[in-house]
């Protein structure tokens, strides 16, 4: 496995593949889980070689305490890497990618942005879109790999590469969960033992509006969502929506042919856990 943090050289090494060498790509921003090495383990079985990245993307954090928190176990991350046969690894300073202006472009995802996490992230999907594009750009993948956990980020990841014609496919991979049912995330690390007990009814409920989704409507599922975040006052609900999974609109009535996803957001003390499921 080799490890590049110059941009420069993980280019020059990328360029000196033999022709025709399939490239996967996951990028990441380290503190890696089995919902990582699970994309990394498709990208091996669908191409001849597997980048991954881990670069704490400094842009998409509207919040500087989240920033500064996120977790960063670098050496951990580069032996769990190592275990799963990725190929190179590419771990660039914040410097290497913004020199001096560590700012993002804007974009317009075609209103997608503007949905659910837009509404409480100011600014993050800019910086999402800003790091990934660059990161395209260096790592010039044929497939890159990203989870649905994030499903309104490979939503908006997807518009992207369309808008700006790269040349990349995007693999959406299914929720990687704990046994009792709660997403994978690099954020759970940093659950207390109160809140790690009481986390997995986030996909509890999800599968309770699974079951209901085609019988109640959208009011009284909301409804219920709510009533039962108040009998867990551990768990504070940020939002709840029922959404086209396409365009990411609200739901108003169901259309047939038409795909729809429940998306939460939660406050497990200070940490934000993001969920969704497919109706
Ligand atoms: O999902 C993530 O870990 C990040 O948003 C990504 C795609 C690596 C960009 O920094």
């Amino acid at each position: 496995m080799l490890v590049f943090a110059k941009i420069k050289s993980v280019q020059q090494k990328i360029k000196s593949l033999k022709k025709g060498t399939s490239i996967g790509f996951v990028p990441t921003m380290g503190a890696l889980h089995e919902g990582h090495l699970s994309l990394i383990k498709q990208a091996k079985k669908e191409n001849d070689i597997v980048v991954v990245s881990i670069f704490v993307n400094p842009t998409q954090f509207n919040k500087q305490e989240d920033l500064i928190n996120y977790p960063k176990t670098i050496d951990v991350d580069l032996s769990l890497l190592k275990s799963v046969f990725c190929d190179i690894v590419f771990t660039p300073t914040a410097q290497e990618i913004y020199r001096n202006n560590i700012t993002s472009k804007s974009f317009n995802f075609d209103g997608l942005e503007h949905q659910m996490e837009g509404k409480f992230r100011d600014g993050h999907f800019d910086g999402v879109g800003t790091i990934v594009k660059r990161l395209f750009e260096i790592v010039t993948p044929h497939k890159a790999y990203f989870g649905e956990k994030d499903f309104q980020q490979l939503q908006i990841i997807k518009k992207m590469v369309v808008k700006n014609q790269i040349p990349v496919k995007i693999i959406g991979c299914e929720i990687f969960r704990e046994k009792d049912g709660l997403a994978m995330s690099s954020r759970n690390s940093r659950l207390t033992k109160e809140h790690r007990k009481v986390a997995p009814l986030i996909y509890k409920i999800l599968q309770k509006v699974k079951t209901e989704f085609g019988t109640k409507n959208a009011l009284d599922i909301l409804d219920l969502v709510e009533n039962e975040f108040k009998n867990q006052p551990l768990l504070e609900l940020e939002y709840f929506e029922i959404a086209n999974e396409d365009t990411l609109q609200p739901i108003k009535n169901i259309e047939p042919k038409q795909k729809y996803r429940a998306f939460i957001a939660v406050f497990a003390g200070k940490i934000r856990l993001i969920d969704n499921i497919s109706l």
